[in-house]
């Protein structure tokens, strides 16, 4: 429910298209929530910005209350779908229920942005099943010839909307451990899959989680709802 009314989301979009085009080599991606879609969709936005859902259902149509359906987020000129996302998850979103998303996002030909990641860790190192789980379900739809079109987006559950983000070498070994779980299952193209982090990004850690993590984006929360904060960090990316 971010942004929190039209105004906001509008006044927003329009910082956000202001400032992507002084970060250069940057692709930034918008998640309004559905109301919002369609009158964004109508905005002129430059190249690099693009439209996404945060959330879709698997059916084209029917009787679903409450739900949006791809075509629809389509018709908006929404071109990319977060999926299984933690705060989905929470309120009942399956492995299964996201396999069939991942699938049907990209029948439609929405690129689908997975969302996966444990809720806590401990040290006997079982966070590792549970993200292979989530992976490997994600793509469980996914033919081998299409498994770069799906970004995967790694978001630790304790590092949403935490303080602090996650270390740059533990997202290091994620990012190797992702990649190893989709050469085993696809072979070799599984190292070219996008592999996004998400929780607590801002300006003063973006940095070393690119250039040490391994991760070729991020998914940001509090921040984008920011501008000056995602000035700041799109202004770091960009660099
Ligand atoms: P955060 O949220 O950046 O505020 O931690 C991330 C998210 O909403 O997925």
């Amino acid at each position: 429910m971010n942004p929190s009314s039209w105004k906001e989301a509008r006044n927003l979009f329009e910082e956000t298209k202001r400032i992507t085009g002084f970060s250069k080599g940057v692709t930034v991606i918008v998640a309004p929530p559905a109301i919002y879609l369609r009158e964004l969709g109508e905005l002129d936005r430059p190249r690099r910005v693009f439209l996404a859902a945060q959330h879709v259902h698997f059916e084209r149509s029917g009787s679903f209350t409450g739900e949006t359906s791809l075509p629809q987020i389509k018709e908006a000129k929404a071109v990319y779908a977060i999926i299984g996302h933690a705060e989905r998850r929470r309120v009942g979103e399956t492995n299964d229920d996201v396999r069939q998303k991942v699938a049907a996002s990209l029948a439609g030909t929405v690129t689908p942005i997975l969302c996966i990641g444990e809720g806590s860790r401990n040290p006997n190192g079982e966070h590792f099943a549970v993200v292979k789980e989530q992976l490997l379900a994600g793509f469980g739809g996914v033919a081998a010839g299409k498994i770069t079109k799906v970004l995967v987006a790694y978001e630790p559950v304790w590092a949403i909307g935490a303080p602090e983000a996650m270390q740059p070498r533990d997202m290091h070994e994620m990012s190797i451990f992702i990649h190893k779980t989709l050469v085993e299952a696809f072979g070799a193209v599984g190292h070219r899959v996008s592999v996004l982090y998400g929780g607590a990004v801002d300006a003063s850690n973006a940095r070393a989680i690119f250039d040490e993590g391994e991760v070729q984006g991020f998914l940001v929360g509090r921040v984008s709802i920011d501008a000056e904060a995602f000035t700041e960090l799109l202004r770091v990316i960009a660099e």
